[in-house]
């Protein structure tokens, strides 16, 4: 029995990694029936007064999984990020964004394996910006003891479960002694109480950041807060070869929303040469969760099909401009296809 799974394409670039996707899924017998709705600026395109409509929160929590294509969100102005909204609304709290090298794509690295697990639901990105009087501004960071010790303790089962080694908090409590001194606090709580034998450090996150690319071997599972994490992603994405190469997923109690690192990339939005593989990898990270949270034996055999073949398509060259290859993104989706075994 197929997988009904929610299928939002975006902005930008969105629609075109999304439509590899599904082709790449498809062609692989992948257990998945998508249903589509909207979000973003397409939304609005679609006559709607939205950008975040309510049909497309409640298909979420119908069918509790979805792939989501990047959405636009307007610099210095203009209407509040959907994906942040996104997360708020569905108590998506845990952001899990694997970085590692791949056969193929040859960076100044070798054998990066990093998986930054960010705080999604609060911090600087709760919102709360206020004009205290004519050129003085305030942005509120949010912490609370619940939401630090949730996402420390989805860290720390996180590791466990999948033979992770070490866990490293990036903080600033030397500066903001409250806020990121509560959520050192919790995940220390945490490292104490639940998991006293599991290996567990603290950096402040500047060094920590100079540490990371001097040597990213240092580090395994990256603990942050909301605006720490989403930084350290897109740093972390740069050791193995960018934006086009990173998979993520945003977790709650019952629902999971699966979408790469990158943004709707408006630059090259249009133009068939975006790199649909974070995208296709966000797809591989979906079906995982299927085949363990629904024991479902098709989707971990069509997981690893898809796995191989981009593997396989890296290895000899097959790649989109931004991994120095030439092909175009229907040419890199069609070349995963013709790789499936
Ligand atoms: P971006 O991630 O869209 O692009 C940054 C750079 O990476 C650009 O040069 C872009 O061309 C390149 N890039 C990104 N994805 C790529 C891909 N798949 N293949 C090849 N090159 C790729 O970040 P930017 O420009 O800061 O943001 C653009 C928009 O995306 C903004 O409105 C932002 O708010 C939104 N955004 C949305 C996210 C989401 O939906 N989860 C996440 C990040 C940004």
């Amino acid at each position: 029995m197929p997988h009904s799974a929610v299928l939002i394409p975006g902005d930008g670039i969105g629609p075109e990694v999304a439509q590899a996707v599904t082709k790449v899924l498809a062609a692989a017998d992948a257990p998945i029936k998508w249903i589509e709705r909207q979000a973003g600026v397409a939304a609005l395109k679609d006559d709607g007064d939205s950008t975040l409509p309510d049909s497309t929160v409640d298909s979420i929590i119908e069918h509790g999984i979805a792939l989501k294509g990047p959405c636009t969100t307007p610099i210095g102005g203009g209407f509040s990020s959907i994906n942040v909204e996104l997360r708020k609304r569905l108590n998506l709290y845990g952001a899990v964004r694997p970085i590692r090298s791949l056969d193929g794509v040859p960076t100044r690295y070798e054998d990066v394996d990093v998986v930054i697990i960010r705080e999604n639901t609060e911090g600087l990105y709760s919102g709360i910006e206020n004009v205290i009087t004519k050129g003085v501004v305030t942005s509120l960071k949010v912490a609370t003891a619940e939401a630090c010790e949730r996402i420390a303790r989805f860290a720390f089962n996180y590791a466990v479960t999948r033979g992770r080694k070490k866990i490293t908090t990036f903080h600033k409590a030397n500066i903001m002694k409250l806020s990121d001194g509560m959520f050192i606090r919790c995940a220390r709580k945490v490292h104490e109480e639940d998991y006293p034998n599991f290996d567990y450090g603290e950096q402040i996150i500047d060094a920590g950041c100079m540490r990371m690319v001097q040597d990213p071997s240092q580090f395994d599972i990256i603990l942050c807060e909301n605006l720490y994490g989403d930084v350290m992603s897109d740093l972390c994405a740069g050791l193995v070869g960018g934006l086009g190469v990173t998979p993520g997923a945003n977790f709650g109690e019952t629902i999971a929303v699966f979408e790469a690192v990158h943004g709707s990339a408006p630059d090259i939005a249009g133009k068939n040469i975006a790199n649909p593989l974070a995208l296709i990898m966000s797809g591989v990270m979906m079906l995982n969760y299927i085949a363990e949270s629904r024991d479902d034996q098709d989707a971990k055999a069509s997981a690893y099909r898809i796995r191989d073949a981009y593997n396989a398509c890296l290895l000899a060259g097959e790649k989109t401009q931004d991994l120095g290859g030439n092909l175009g993104t229907k040419e890199f989706a069609q070349a995963v296809i013709t790789r499936l075994k």
